[in-house]
């Protein structure tokens, strides 16, 4: 029988557990169709990492608050993890080239010079940005804000992408969370690293119903993980 570390070892993205790799303020506009942020403000960002979201929101004067684990560190620690992930990256985009749509950037290189840039950005938003409060050292599911802080809870490659690092009762439990603390949450992507539809998103949405909470599957217009093109959209009826 296959063990389930045999199987990792086989993976074409072996990350090692979640990684922080950040994107851009209009990569996330793109994944949650955000045409109109300022509308939307106050914004939790959720596992926001090393984006640079919170960032450019900033200097746009639009509210947006990250939170995320990796918060509580160094920036050399920050900066070290990155470029150790930017390794692994390089690697499994290698293998498994073909698995991506390759309109939205381009190249490889091009991913990794936005990747760069909104790692730059973000560390130097960072000492300011946490003494106001901008960004939370936190973890889901358990997040040190108020019922209704925020109109928008946004989460971008975490909950369903590491789904085979995380389970279903973490998910549910995060998505619960990002509920209680904001009106709307977006996730996206929806599929795991393998590029396959997360085999919890059906179950969660189920379970969600259930509780009374209004559960979408909306298109955006993005793709780069070939057929990860809608982002769960939940509101509080
Ligand atoms: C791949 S990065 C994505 C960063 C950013 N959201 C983006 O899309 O550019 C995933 C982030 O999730 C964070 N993370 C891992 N476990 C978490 C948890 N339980 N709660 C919140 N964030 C978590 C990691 O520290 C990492 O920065």
């Amino acid at each position: 029988m296959m063990m389930a570390s045999e199987f990792k070892a086989g993976r074409e993205f072996d990350l090692g557990g979640v990684v922080p790799w950040g994107r851009r303020l209009r990569e996330y506009a793109a994944f949650f169709a955000l045409d109109d942020l300022a509308g939307l403000a106050p914004v939790l960002d959720a596992g926001g990492g090393p984006s640079s979201f919170a960032a450019e929101a900033a200097e746009m004067g639009i509210a947006v608050t990250a939170c995320d684990p990796i918060y509580q560190f160094a920036q050399s620690d920050i900066r070290r993890r990155f470029e150790e992930t930017a390794e692994a990256m390089r690697t499994g985009m290698r293998r498994a080239s073909y698995r991506f749509n390759w309109s939205y950037y381009g190249s490889e290189e091009a991913v990794h010079r936005l990747r760069r840039e909104a790692l730059e950005l973000f560390l130097g938003d960072l000492e300011t940005g946490k003494t106001e409060g901008r960004y939370v050292p936190a973890s889901l599911p358990a997040l040190p804000f108020a019922d209704g802080a925020f109109r928008l809870a946004l989460s971008s490659h975490l909950l369903f992408l590491y789904g085979d690092d995380l389970d279903f009762a973490f998910h549910l439990a995060a998505l619960r969370e990002l509920l209680r603390v904001a009106d709307e949450v977006r996730i996206f992507p929806l599929v795991n690293l393998d590029g396959l539809p997360s085999s919890h998103l059906p179950g969660a949405m189920s379970i969600l119903r259930g509780e009374g909470v209004r559960a979408e599957l909306v298109s955006v217009p993005f793709e780069f993980q070939k057929g990860a093109t809608r982002m769960l959209k939940l509101r509080k009826n």
